[in-house]
């Protein structure tokens, strides 16, 4: 059954070439009970309810289990999620991934003060100041793009958007891929990081 679903995969063309060797195919199933480890602080629809733990309730699948990898690996500098991920199977991570992915995130509000200059940056970014609009990647609602496991960010927690930023930007996240949001955030101000995760928080 399972051979039979694969080659039916394949032939859709579902897998694309790079990622064959790679892909686990997700059970949302299996994944609920899975994630029950990871209610506590991520909550049980992977809403999380305190602003320091990201929200993963539709978040893209891939950028989920890249980022399960990378914690297990080291190569995320995290000792909580290191020592949550390091007990998950290529397969655990398929499963919570698909089912995290299937869930609805729950969007904030911006911050009224903030929106202008949050949105100004998202949506069109700031040329002189070298800073590249975010839409282009994560789109113009943050649902990301899991083409290119570009992470959603549709109202995800202010809180935490802004602590990556900054860790982005003193080079203290420096996982594979992370050189792309070096690059993003090199020439932002805190002010225009702080305006940016409030617009976030409430984009949908
Ligand atoms: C004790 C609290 C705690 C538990 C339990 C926990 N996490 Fe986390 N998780 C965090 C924190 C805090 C972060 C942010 C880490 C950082 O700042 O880099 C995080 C980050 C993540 C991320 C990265 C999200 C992103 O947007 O980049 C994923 C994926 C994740 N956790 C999955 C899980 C899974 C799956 C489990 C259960 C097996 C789990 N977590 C259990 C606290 C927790
Ligand atoms: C060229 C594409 C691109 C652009 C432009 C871009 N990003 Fe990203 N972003 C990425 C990629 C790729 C990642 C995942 C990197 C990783 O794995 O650490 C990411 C990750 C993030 C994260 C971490 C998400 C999480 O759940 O941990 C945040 C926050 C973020 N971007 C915000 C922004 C903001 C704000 C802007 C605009 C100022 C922006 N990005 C512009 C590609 C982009």
């Amino acid at each position: 059954m399972k051979r039979l679903l694969l080659a039916t995969a394949a032939t859709l063309g579902i897998f694309s070439s790079a990622q064959a060797d790679v892909f686990v195919n997700g059970d949302a199933e299996a994944g609920k009970t899975k994630a029950a480890a990871c209610a506590g602080c991520h909550g049980v629809d992977g809403n999380s309810l305190l602003s320091s733990n990201p929200k993963l309730a539709g978040q893209n699948a891939k950028y989920v289990v890249a980022q399960l990898q990378y914690f297990k690996s080291g190569e995320r500098d995290n000792a909580v999620m290191k020592g949550m991920a390091s007990g998950l199977s290529d397969q655990d991570m398929a499963d919570i991934a698909a089912y995290y992915s299937a869930q609805t995130p729950k969007v904030g509000a911006a911050d009224e003060t903030l929106v202008h200059r949050g949105e100004q940056i998202y949506r069109g970014g700031d040329k002189e100041a070298s800073i590249p609009a975010c839409i282009g990647c994560h789109g113009p609602q943050g649902e990301g793009n899991p083409g290119s496991n570009y992470p959603a960010l549709s109202g995800q927690h202010e809180d935490y958007v802004r602590a990556q930023l900054y860790a982005y930007r003193k080079e203290q996240r420096v996982n594979p891929k992370a050189d792309i949001m070096m690059g993003v955030t090199r020439y932002m101000s805190d002010k225009d990081i702080d305006a940016v995760s409030s617009y976030i928080q409430g984009l949908h």
